[in-house]
């Protein structure tokens, strides 16, 4: 396994649009295994393959306290999104920046799992916003994207600042 460099916004990479997975072998379960790695090293509770730079409908997930219920995503698709609730989301590619976004509160996603076989999962809460906000990074959409342009200019403006300071 290894640790994987992580896009941060506002890299043109991150609006990509990730291809469906047309078969998942070996290659897919080492992305997994290393997307694992990278989301609980940075530490996040979610990553999808976009943020990684490689554009497959590719998603990992973990709420748990312990850090030990990681959910794989393979080509999901919501299939359906009932009720709203805002919370306040952060992204492993947006380092530093919290802010609160209005989300179905429950969702059904289609999908499937590392052996290839299709599941239907029915979320709420965290887990639900959580896959909304892994599905659109598949999309090429971030959280930030649900801002006013004001707040979004100033997000970038904060993040190359920080950026001329590490580099
Ligand atoms: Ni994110």
């Amino acid at each position: 396994m290894s640790l994987l460099p992580i896009l941060r916004y506002p890299d043109q990479r991150l609006a990509k649009k990730a291809q469906a997975v047309a078969v998942v072998d070996e290659k897919i379960r080492r992305l997994v295994a290393d997307m694992a790695e990278t989301m609980y090293e940075a530490p996040g509770i979610g990553l999808a393959a976009t943020q990684v730079d490689v554009h497959l409908q590719v998603v990992v997930i973990d709420i748990s306290e312990d850090k030990n219920e990681l959910r794989v995503f393979i080509n999901p698709k919501i299939e359906e999104a009932e009720g709203s609730c805002e919370g306040e989301e952060g992204c492993l590619s947006v380092p530093g920046v919290y802010e609160t976004v209005t989300r179905a509160e429950r969702v059904t996603v289609r999908f499937q799992d590392l052996d290839g076989k299709e599941q239907v999962l029915k979320a709420e809460g965290l887990l639900a916003v959580c896959i909304q906000h892994e599905t659109d990074h598949l999309n090429g959409k971030l959280f930030v994207q649900y801002l006013s342009q004001l707040k979004q200019s100033r997000i970038k403006a904060k993040l190359a600042k920080k950026a001329r300071i590490t580099a």
